[in-house]
């Protein structure tokens, strides 16, 4: 990449000075929001559809199974999305990353039993056909997005697709991985890559129980490991992609654990920052500082002790109690959630997804909820890095937004901030608690949401909800084009919860009698 280009792209990124998303996001600049009307919130809604605010309307992109090659369909429960321009001078025309995370086995394979002990090898095979990422060349023609079908770059990665780790020593016995899965949310690079983040591995070849070394499987799992013997050290990683090549290559030190995501900074000395979080209740919040400039092997990963405002190194070498417990770096890296505990990491309500606001530079964490501790509501957290630099070892953070009945939503995930500033988010109550009279305490906000959070202007700091997700949905990986005037979203597992395949609780993108299908959506409506 060019000095030029890079440049571009780092302002893209909200890396650089300013964005440049040039006008025309919503809501748009402060002389157009003095014009236009005050948003009007939607009221929350059981509906099997996608509604939108007024003056936006969507089309879906692309689906689950529709052929985006001669040899490769469209995976299942799409999450985060990237869209990266082929071509700086052209954000008409760029390729989209598109994380598969899990597969539903009754839709993906027709397997219908609670535990995986009769599926077949056909079964497991066609599930891990489904989970990755896809790589869709996507072009803007007369205002609308498509993807350019059979396109050479359109390309899937998958559940069988080797992937080296980008460590000196073997992980497991292997230099390599087979497959990457349960791909939640992700993060860019400031060298047009992408990084997708293994997040529920333990789902398809179980856990390590490290004091017996064997194999532990959790109660639901999806039974891969009955025909295919990977260990569960292979998962779990955050996976960078070059999507113009395919190539992709898992990075161990940014650590193994549950990653929601990962969020990346450039120093201005090249040097490289990724936050990441460890969705599950009670896990941590990490951040890897490089020691050199465009690396994401060589530096060190710390762990938030967020009551103290300190980043604790996990260096083997700097730890006196991790040289008690684990016999080197690369063993802490792979019992991560171990070794952060070791150390004094504060155990956080499900660390999500991660932003940095391109105004101010401020670290935005989603905690999703804590519900064996009665948070079901979650929370934003707000990290302050000393003195603005995110090399620092110190902080101080607060509560950015709390959810509840006052602010209008529950269970905060996925977040990404609007060329002006603005910040969108939105909601994961999982399908089983949703509109279910059981679970109380989320019968006030109905389906899950995406809500806009104004940066200024007569509604500034208002949460307000923009869109409706189909029945047992969850909107994931709001993306913005670089123009700001598509938004691309991920409608992942609607209808998942339906007791048989022919009777989904959803028939939401197709409507009639359909089976529900993921899939991503672009919305439109951005003046
Ligand atoms: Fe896959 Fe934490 O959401
Ligand atoms: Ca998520
Ligand atoms: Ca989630």
């Amino acid at each position: 990449m060019n000095h030029l280009n890079r440049r571009t792209f780092l302002e893209f990124l909200g890396i650089g000075a300013a964005s440049v998303l040039a006008g025309g996001c919503f809501p748009s600049n402060k002389e157009k929001q003095t014009e236009r009307a005050i948003l009007k919130s939607l009221s929350p809604s059981a509906a099997d559809q996608l509604e939108l605010a007024e003056g936006l309307h969507y089309e879906v992109l692309v689906k689950w199974d529709d052929p985006i090659s001669a040899n490769a369909r469209f995976g299942f429960n799409n999450d985060y999305l990237a869209f990266l321009p082929l071509d700086n001078n052209n954000p008409d025309e760029g390729l989209l990353w598109v994380n598969h995370e899990y597969v539903d086995p009754m839709f993906v394979s027709g397997y219908f039993e609670k535990n995986s002990a009769n599926k077949t090898q056909d079964q497991v095979d066609k599930e891990m056909q489904a989970v990755g990422g896809s790589i869709l060349h996507v072009k803007k023609t007369n205002g609308r997005w498509r993807v350019v079908k059979n396109d050479a770059l359109n390309r899937r990665l998958d559940g069988f697709t080797e992937i080296p780790f980008n460590w000196p020593e073997p992980i497991a016995g292997s230099l390599s991985a087979i497959g990457t899965l349960a791909n939640c949310a992700g993060g860019m690079t400031p060298w047009g890559t992408i990084l997708t983040c293994e997040e529920n591995y333990d789902l398809f070849y179980g856990e390590r129980d490290f004091a017996t070394g064997n194999r532990t499987i959790p109660e639901k799992d999806y039974g891969w490991y009955r025909f295919y013997d990977y260990p569960p050290e292979h998962y779990g990683w955050v996976v960078e992609v070059n999507p113009k090549t395919g190539e992709a290559k898992k990075h161990v030190a940014l650590g193994r654990c549950a990653h929601e995501c990962a969020t990346v900074k450039q120093l201005r000395n090249g040097r490289i920052v990724v936050y990441t979080g460890d969705d599950s209740n009670d896990e941590c919040l990490y951040k890897f500082i490089s020691s050199q400039p465009g690396s994401l092997s060589e530096g060190t990963l710390y762990v938030a002790n967020t009551a103290q405002g300190k980043w604790i190194s996990l260096k083997y070498e700097d730890q006196p109690v991790l040289q008690q417990h684990f016999k080197n770096q690369t063993e802490v890296l792979i019992r991560l959630r171990e070794a952060a505990k070791l150390v004094g990491a504060t155990p956080l309500d499900r660390p999500e997804d991660i932003e940095i606001s391109p105004v101010n530079g401020e670290v935005l964490v989603a905690l999703t909820n804590n519900i064996p501790k009665g948070n079901y509501v979650g929370s934003i957290l707000k990290i302050t890095e000393k003195d603005g630099r995110h090399d620092a070892l110190e902080f101080s953070a607060e509560t950015y937004l709390t959810g509840g009945e006052e602010t209008g939503f529950a269970s905060p995930d996925n977040m990404a901030f609007d060329g002006d500033g603005n910040l969108w988010f939105t909601c994961d109550v999982s399908g089983s608690s949703m509109n279910n009279p059981e679970v109380p305490e989320y019968l006030p906000y109905k389906n899950n949401s995406l809500f806009v959070v104004p940066k200024d202007g007569p509604q500034k700091g208002e949460v307000i909800r923009m869109a409706n997700a189909p029945v047992n949905a969850e909107f994931t990986g709001p993306f913005f084009a670089p123009d700001g005037k598509t938004l691309f979203l991920s409608v992942q597992h609607p209808g998942e919860y339906s007791d048989h395949v022919e009777q989904p609780k959803s028939h939401w993108p197709e409507g009639g009698g359909a089976m529900p299908r993921p899939s991503v959506v672009v919305i439109y409506g951005w003046s």
